[in-house]
């Protein structure tokens, strides 16, 4: 279950980030995905709240980091999108600098949720995502967003194709719409699963107790 989910703030850089994440107290999580994939809408429909991540037809809408508390249980991480080809060079430059060293800075990050679009193969910054997550060992699910936009028949097709493109098994992608909520169900138990694993991984680093 989702039931509170509140803004906390925008990174526009990677100092401020730093500074401010070192006081969160629960695991992060974060979308990340092109520009226009609808992370931002991602979360919305994930939150059940219309307007908390702000969407737009414009691609390159989100350009910060923005950050939600859910429930105290968990930090959702709106990363701004990659890959957005009509950007200007120096635009590329401050987002994917963003973007990077978001991964690079982050203590608390306990999984990535990487997104791609349902109704194409995943492009060559798809895959370089993936093969970046992958090579730093960072965990991730593949959700593949806008599900409302293919036959149920397409979507099975879709999902094969993205799984066999990106080199992993099927059943790690989630299939979504931020339109009719599709998937909302599966996302938010893996998310469970991802946050009861992160709270044993910590209690296990924990020292024994100590007797007086
Ligand atoms: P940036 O912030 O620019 O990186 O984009 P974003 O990934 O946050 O995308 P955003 O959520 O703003 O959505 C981009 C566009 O796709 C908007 O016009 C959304 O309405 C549309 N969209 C997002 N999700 C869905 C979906 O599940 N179904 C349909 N049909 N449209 C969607
Ligand atoms: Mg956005």
């Amino acid at each position: 279950m989702i039931k509170n989910a509140t803004f906390i703030k925008s990174f526009a850089d990677l100092k401020t980030y730093k500074a401010e994440s070192e006081k969160f107290t629960c695991p992060e999580i974060c979308v990340a995905g092109r520009s226009n994939v609808g992370k931002s809408s991602f979360i919305n429909m994930l939150t059940n709240r219309k307007k908390l991540a702000k969407t737009s037809s414009t691609p390159g809408r989100t350009r910060l980091l923005n950050t939600f508390d859910i429930d105290g249980k968990f930090v959702l991480v709106d990363l701004p999108g990659y890959g957005y080809a009509k950007a200007s060079k120096s635009e590329i430059e401050k987002w994917s600098k963003l973007t990077n060293g978001y991964f690079e800075t982050t203590t608390t990050l306990a999984h990535t949720l990487a997104l791609v679009d349902i109704r194409h193969e995943p492009t060559a910054f798809d895959k370089q995502m993936i093969g970046y997550l992958y090579a730093n060992g960072l965990p991730f699910t593949v959700i593949a967003t806008k599900a409302d936009k293919l036959s149920r028949a397409g979507q099975s097709k879709a999902r094969r194709a993205i799984a066999t493109a990106l080199k992993i098994g099927s059943s790690n992608v989630i299939l979504t719409s931020a339109d009719t909520g599709q998937g909302r169900e599966e996302v938010i138990a893996r998310i469970e699963q991802v946050l009861a694993t992160a709270n044993e991984s910590v209690e296990d680093d924990m020292p024994e107790e100590i007797e007086e």
